[in-house]
């Protein structure tokens, strides 16, 4: 069943457009990797971030008070280990009063399933808005299992940020998540037979952390 509530926007502009070439590229060494991710994961959060309820402030210039705004929202960025890391550090220099609950998955090489490993989530006072952090949408079972968590955690606003997704698994999270709210840089062809994203960019934990092994 597919519910047409869901929402998958791909940002298109020329500097993502950009460094997600310099991302793809297979000659592209694990310190580039990385800040390119930075990089595209601030474009992607600017994106995400623009319906963010703000409240009136006041402020104090050097010369006069005038009106201005603030976040008005508890917001969660929850990075799935590993990949997902690199995507924090960016995201919180824009929102600094960001809360950071790390979720640790990864997908079994023989089922594709995913794994959880490792969960900071504390049982409750859920945030207002979780922004999940993940540079790969593959098969959407990680995200699934994410946006699961966040859910049984009570986010009312529920939001997933990456990279480059599949189609397959844009298709799971309609199914599973009509509800969520997606944002990535772009939807690839299709998935192979180890259910790796073609074109893609290879697997996104092991090119930021240096462990290809060949
Ligand atoms: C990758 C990626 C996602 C997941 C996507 O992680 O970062 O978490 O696979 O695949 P899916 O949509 O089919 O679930 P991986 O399992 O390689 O772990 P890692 O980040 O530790 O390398």
């Amino acid at each position: 069943m597919t519910n047409p509530m869901s929402i998958v926007t791909t940002v298109e502009h020329p500097l993502v457009a950009h460094h997600l070439t310099r991302l793809r590229d297979r000659t592209t060494q694990p310190a580039e990797f990385r800040s390119l991710v930075r990089r595209l994961a601030a474009l992607l959060a600017y994106e995400a971030t623009k319906d963010l309820r703000v409240k009136e402030q006041s402020v104090q210039t050097p010369l006069t008070t005038t009106a201005g705004h603030r976040l008005d929202q508890r917001i969660g960025l929850v990075p799935i280990l590993r990949a997902g890391l690199e995507m924090a550090d960016p995201i919180i220099d824009l929102i600094p009063g960001a809360e950071v609950w790390h979720l640790g998955l990864y997908r079994d090489e023989e089922t594709a399933q995913p794994v959880e490993y490792y969960s900071k989530l504390p049982p409750g006072y859920p945030v207002d808005v979780g922004l999940v952090l993940d540079p790969m949408l593959a098969t959407g079972g990680s995200a699934v299992s994410a946006l699961a968590a966040l859910q049984r955690w009570g986010v009312p606003s529920l939001k997933l940020l990456s990279l480059i997704a599949a189609p397959e698994g844009v298709q799971e999270l309609k199914v599973q998540f009509p509800e969520a709210q997606v944002y990535v840089c772009a939807v690839d062809e299709c998935l192979n037979d180890q259910k790796f994203i073609v074109p893609g960019l290879g697997d996104a934990g092991d090119r930021s952390f240096n462990t290809v092994l060949e």
